[in-house]
């Protein structure tokens, strides 16, 4: 990725640039007590002594000389009740000036006594004219200010540098004045200001050295002017992150030194012919996420510069593989996910970036699998591979052994999971779910066992045992197997894995007793282990630190009997409920940060729990010798014990939002009331 922070000496040239941001509301009433502080309402009256009334130095129609009726004397000499002056409730002081539109003419110099109002917080002079007076740097005396307004007031020169002091700035409207934005520039201002939310600099000239301009994530609004095309010696231009609108200016396109190109996640809308980049340097260009359609033919990828960065998510990309991208053998970073890219992907671009290709985003197209059938995919240094939400048939396609991200869920895959999936010794996030995948899981699904935290193969057709191979420095943090025909027992080898934070094999056939040894993972907090053939009695905890984490455990549709311990019970409640409304969802969502290459890679697992409320006709299972083996409750029974039917769920969620279930088919009616009563309050039946 080539370096952004270069600067180059520049030839003056003048960049309007309209930036709004989200604009605070302020809210403010005039005071009546206590009264103006004797010293500024003589440098409020100094200040109109300093300047003329010129009705001609006003645009707005609206317009009035405010200073007109301040007096020190009489009745009226109070400077809180003056026209345009907002004092404090508290102290008196001075903290607003609104004399915007009000005829001043003259200049304000830095001996003015507008600078004693040091408790000034808003200031507005917009619509007069100061007589191409220059911002003083004695702005600085007014470090409270937090909305400052000077457009359209025939200011001039250079902001000078003290206004990034002003650290409480909010709003700032220079609009309209021959000013000059340069040292500090631009970019310095929207560092430094790091409250602001506003700025207004239409027609302020910002030329200098302009060959950097970053701006992410700044809440910038409005449109790019087509004039930034003069910047002909930009290099880089981030503008990510914002919220600009309208088309792309073509302009942009054309400035021969551009190397980077940033413009994704905002509001622009158009289209982007490819065929009009003329920049030949550009090596990043990222326009993702807008309302773009980026079309282009295999006639432009000649003169199309060689890519590195590439970002074209949700580009209204439609049709078979972007043909522009032949060529393009320097791509590293490739993002084509949420078009509707249609068919295979081809060997020629098979054939790109074979040894600099590392991030690769295909996810949510219509692809439907490689055009080369191949063992191994051929991008050597490959770590990021998402085709997830395509149309992919046929075998899993398996990425070289850098990999470290692989997901490749919601497809149509069928096969077993080769053996070489167990080279991948980096991946840290594997998911298969959602496929037609089947046969029985790998032997060596173990050996990935200690690098990956995620490993999903939700929903699939796998068969046979869960491989007893999770080694002893097994890192695995959500296990999701949920939705197969996965049978035998829970391997005892996971018990290697105290990193676990999810387990989910619901819906399979695990034929085991109540797996009390994951007790000690001190981490877990999603135990699902529903519609399965695990049975016999849950005993008690054997230590009171067991589950102590559980936010979600589902024991629901099992052949279990007896009491289900309230030990357990306790802890998994010590809660606050609220669902008012059914059926019930419960959606846990955490999130592993994994940082990995110099990226850090957000990765959200969701998982959605519905009830059916009441928790409908409970499913009844046969168990083992063929009864249906629900015993007949007992009232009264062990005080310290909850007699339950076969089914129980308990949800809770630890950080406040909490809920509590039981699916019982028999229930002790007297300690079911107690259950809700003490741990499910808001419960409505
Ligand atoms: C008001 O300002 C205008 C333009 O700046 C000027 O021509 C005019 O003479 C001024 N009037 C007075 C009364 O100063
Ligand atoms: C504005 O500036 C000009 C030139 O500097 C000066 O002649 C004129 O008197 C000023 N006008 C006012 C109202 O101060
Ligand atoms: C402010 O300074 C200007 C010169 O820059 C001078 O003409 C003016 O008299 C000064 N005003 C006060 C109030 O000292
Ligand atoms: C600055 O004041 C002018 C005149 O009152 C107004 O039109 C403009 O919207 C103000 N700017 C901001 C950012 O509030
Ligand atoms: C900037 O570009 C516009 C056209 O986009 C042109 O009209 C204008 O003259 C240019 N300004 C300078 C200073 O080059
Ligand atoms: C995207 O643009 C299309 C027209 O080009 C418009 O109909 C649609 O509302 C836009 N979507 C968003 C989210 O702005
Ligand atoms: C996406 O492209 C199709 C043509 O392929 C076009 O009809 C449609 O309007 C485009 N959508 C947007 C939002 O631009
Ligand atoms: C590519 O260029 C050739 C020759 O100019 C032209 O015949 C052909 O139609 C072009 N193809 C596309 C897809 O525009
Ligand atoms: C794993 O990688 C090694 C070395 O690259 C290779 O020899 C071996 O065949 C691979 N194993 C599988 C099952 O593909
Ligand atoms: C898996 O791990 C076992 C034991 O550590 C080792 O013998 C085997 O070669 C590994 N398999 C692969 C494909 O790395
Ligand atoms: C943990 O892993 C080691 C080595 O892979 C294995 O021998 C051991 O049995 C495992 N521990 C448990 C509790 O299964
Ligand atoms: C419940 O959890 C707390 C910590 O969250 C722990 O101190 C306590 O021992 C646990 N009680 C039982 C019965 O597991």
């Amino acid at each position: 990725m080539p370096s952004s922070v270069r600067f180059l000496t520049v030839r003056m040239f003048s960049l309007l640039l309209l930036l709004f941001f989200h604009l605070r509301a302020c809210h403010s009433s005039p005071s009546m007590h206590p009264l103006c502080h004797d010293e500024e309402s003589h440098a409020l009256m100094q200040f109109k002594q300093s300047l003329v009334i010129n009705e001609s130095a006003s645009s707005d129609p609206s317009s009035y000389p405010k200073v007109a009726l301040w007096k020190v004397d009489g009745e009226s000499r109070d400077c809180c009740s003056w026209d345009g002056v907002e004092c404090d409730r508290d102290s008196g002081h001075v903290i607003g000036l609104d004399l915007s539109s009000s005829c001043l003419h003259g200049s304000i110099d830095s001996n003015s006594t507008l600078f004693h109002l040091v408790h000034l917080r808003r200031l507005n002079l917009a619509d007069n004219n100061f007589n191409n007076s220059e911002i003083a740097s004695e702005i600085r005396n007014l470090p409270r200010l937090f909305d400052l307004n000077l457009s359209m007031s025939h200011f001039t020169g250079q902001i000078p540098v003290e206004i990034l002091e002003l650290s409480k700035l909010v709003s700032i409207d220079l609009g309209w004045n021959s000013l000059k934005l340069q040292k500090p520039g631009l970019q310095h201002l929207v560092e430094a200001l790091t409250n602001l939310e506003v700025l207004h600099l239409i027609g302020v000239d910002i030329s200098a050295k302009l060959a950097v301009l970053q701006l992410d994530q700044n809440k910038l609004a409005g449109q790019i002017p087509s004039w930034i095309g003069n910047h002909t010696l930009l290099i880089s231009l981030g503008l990510g992150s914002n919220i600009l609108h309208g088309p792309i200016p073509e302009s942009i396109f054309r400035l021969p030194n551009l190397e980077e190109l940033d413009l994704q996640e905002n509001l622009f809308r158009g289209t982007v012919n490819v065929g009009l980049l003329r920049s030949r340097s550009l090596v990043s260009f990222q326009l993702n996420g807008n309302n773009l359609s980026v079309i282009g033919n295999s006639n432009d990828s000649v003169a199309l510069p060689k890519f590195q960065i590439l970002g074209l998510g949700g580009c209204n990309l439609s049709g078979e593989f972007p043909s522009f991208l032949h060529g393009q053998n320097h791509l590293e970073f490739v993002e084509l996910g949420g078009n509707k890219i249609e068919g295979q992907i081809p060997k020629w671009f098979m054939n790109l970036g074979t040894q600099t290709l590392w991030h690769l985003d295909l996810f949510g197209n219509f692809l439907t699998g490689f055009e080369q059938s191949i063992d191994i995919l051929p991008w050597n240094n490959l770590r990021y591979l998402r085709l997830s939400g395509n149309k992919l048939e046929g075998a899993l396609p398996i990425p070289p052994r850098s990999t470290i991200i692989y997901q490749v869920s919601d497809n149509r895959l069928t096969g077993e999971i080769p053996q070489a999936i167990c080279n991948l010794t980096s991946l840290v996030i594997l998911q298969l779910s959602n496929n037609n995948l089947n046969s029985k899981l790998p032997q060596c699904l173990g050996n990935i066992s200690n690098s990956a935290s995620v490993l999903d193969l939700r929903n699939n057709s796998f068969s046979g045992d869960i491989p007893d191979a999770f080694s002893s420095d097994c890192t695995l943090r959500a296990i999701d197997f949920r939705q197969n025909q996965l049978e035998g027992k829970i391997p005892r080898s996971l018990a290697n894995c105290t990193e676990l934070e999810i387990l989910n094999i619901e819906e399979n056939k695990i034929n085991d007793v109540f797996p009390s040894w994951l007790g000690i993972f001190p981490k877990l907090r999603v135990l699902i282990l529903r519609s399965n053939r695990l049975h016999g009695v849950i005993g008690k905890p054997r230590a009171t630190f067991e589950f102590q984490r559980l936010q979600i455990v589902d024991l629901s549709d099992n052949c279990f009997w007896g009491k289900l311990p309230l030990e357990y019970f306790r802890n998994w409640t010590a809660m606050k409920t609220i669902y008012k409304e059914r059926p019930l969802y419960m959606q846990v969502v955490p999130s592993f940060q994994l940082t990995g290459y110099g990226m850090t890679y957000p990765f959200d697992y969701s998982m959605t729990m519905t009830n059916k409320g009441l928790c409908g006709k409970p499913l009844s299972r046969k168990c083992g010798n063929g009864e249906d083996s629900l015993p007949a409750a007992k009232r009264g029974s062990a005080a310290y014990a909850i007699e339950f039917g076969w089914k129980v769920v308990v949800i809770g969620y630890a950080s406040g939002l909490v809920m509590g279930v039981i699916l019982g088919c028999v229930i002790d009616t007297r300690k079911y009331e107690w259950l809700v009563k003490n741990y499910f309050a808001g419960w409505q039946r």
